[in-house]
């Protein structure tokens, strides 16, 4: 299997050579320091695995299922330890569908299934979200794209880049669809836990024996640095072949990975942590829903859950046009376009990151650079 770059990898590689002043589209909260956790770690604590789990701590795979709301339907060995939300991925993707099988995706959404679906020899499917419907997929098209050969949907909900979410009875009617044929439901649900109204999405592992919900301490928590996330799915065979394929790559889970994130989610801690990344994240995303509306170059759905959404552009200049002028002097601002994500007329634009991110300032150099432009 050749994994080829993807467009939204090479612009994040660009990024970090252009070193930006300041950054329109950060995804995840503000991000907390090794200093917040010394208190609770012991100095003691062996470096060696040896006599772990292969799934993973107890106590976090306990945790991930609490904040999930997931205890009542699942058991602690229905969860592993991944490196991530991008490893628990990779590993489901890459042991469910081989070469030839049919695999559907909602687009726009996260690439990685795209990319890995193609490096199979997957017959890849999108399942097309519509702007003019809030970004959401019609069920009919999902019933019409799924086969019997399909193995795999994969949906990203909520959903990066749009921000959209889909509630129990739409994520019921996919499960009702996919069983029909077999088919696995994986969920990436990374961005879990900072809906912006109504409660938590609901998690397909709790909804479906066939169903997979990815997710991680990246985003609500901040803590990408630590490569620690999960995947569910009540089908032990999912589980297992994950253990399988990890022996033959990284082999097992970084001990100070699963610790600190063991910590950082214990109910007190992870309530505090949320409740901060909520009110952050709501101020942010306020003060660029009120940027949006009062420039009518731009236009866009504001993001249900999440810290990121795609934005229009009603301008006679791509995505990938203004990313670059943006970029440059005296701008030096960073943005994603749409073109990452197949839609070439609008930009990504993100409120995580906290302070750091600087948004207040890479607002106004977007709107010193849409005033240069007219
Ligand atoms: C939808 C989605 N899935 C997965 C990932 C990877 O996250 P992690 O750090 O948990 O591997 C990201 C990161 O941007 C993401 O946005």
């Amino acid at each position: 299997m050749y994994i080829k770059i993807h467009r939204l990898f090479e612009l994040l590689l660009e990024s970090t050579s252009a070193q930006p002043e300041a950054v329109l589209g950060f995804s995840l909260a503000e991000s907390p320091t090794l200093g917040d956790y010394l208190a609770d770690l012991d100095p003691k604590l062996s470096l060696d695995w040896s006599g772990q789990s292969f799934n993973g701590l107890p106590e976090l795979r306990q945790h991930v299922l609490t904040h999930a709301h997931l205890s009542e339907v699942c058991h602690i060995d229905d969860v592993l330890i991944t490196a991530g939300t991008a490893e628990a991925n990779f590993m489901s993707i890459c042991q469910l569908v081989q070469l030839g099988d049919e695999m559907i995706v909602d687009v726009p959404g996260w690439p990685q299934p795209l990319v890995l679906g193609e490096a199979i020899g997957a017959h890849v499917k999108p399942l097309m979200r519509r702007e003019e419907n809030q970004w959401r997929f019609d069920l009919d098209d999902l019933a019409r794209l799924i086969s019997p050969r399909t193995k795999l949907i994969f949906l990203c909900n909520p959903n990066n880049p749009t921000g959209q979410i889909l509630r129990q009875a739409e994520l019921r009617e996919v499960v009702r669809l996919a069983e029909r044929v077999g088919a696995y439901v994986l969920c990436d649900e990374v961005y879990a836990g900072l809906e912006w109204q109504g409660p938590r999405v609901p998690s397909v592992a709790g909804l479906y024996e066939r169903g997979i919900s990815t997710g991680s301490v990246s985003k609500a928590l901040g803590l990408q640095g630590l490569r620690t996330g999960w995947l569910i799915c009540r089908d032990h065979k999912v589980v297992r072949d994950a253990i399988v394929m990890r022996e033959n790559s990284s082999e097992i889970m970084n001990v100070m990975g699963e610790i600190i994130a063991e910590i950082a989610m214990r109910p007190a801690r992870y309530a505090a942590a949320i409740a901060k990344a909520r009110a952050d994240g709501a101020q942010n995303l306020h003060l660029l829903d009120q940027f949006i509306q009062s420039r009518r170059e731009l236009s866009w759905e504001t993001p249900a859950a999440g810290l990121i959404g795609l934005c229009r552009l009603n301008l006679g200049m791509t995505g990938d046009e203004l990313g670059k002028r943006l970029l440059g002097a005296p701008y030096r601002t960073f943005s994603i376009p749409g073109s990452a994500y197949g839609f070439p007329q609008h930009i990504r634009l993100g409120v995580g990151g906290g302070q750091a991110a600087k948004l207040a300032q890479g607002l106004a150099q977007l709107a010193r650079c849409l005033d240069d432009i007219y």
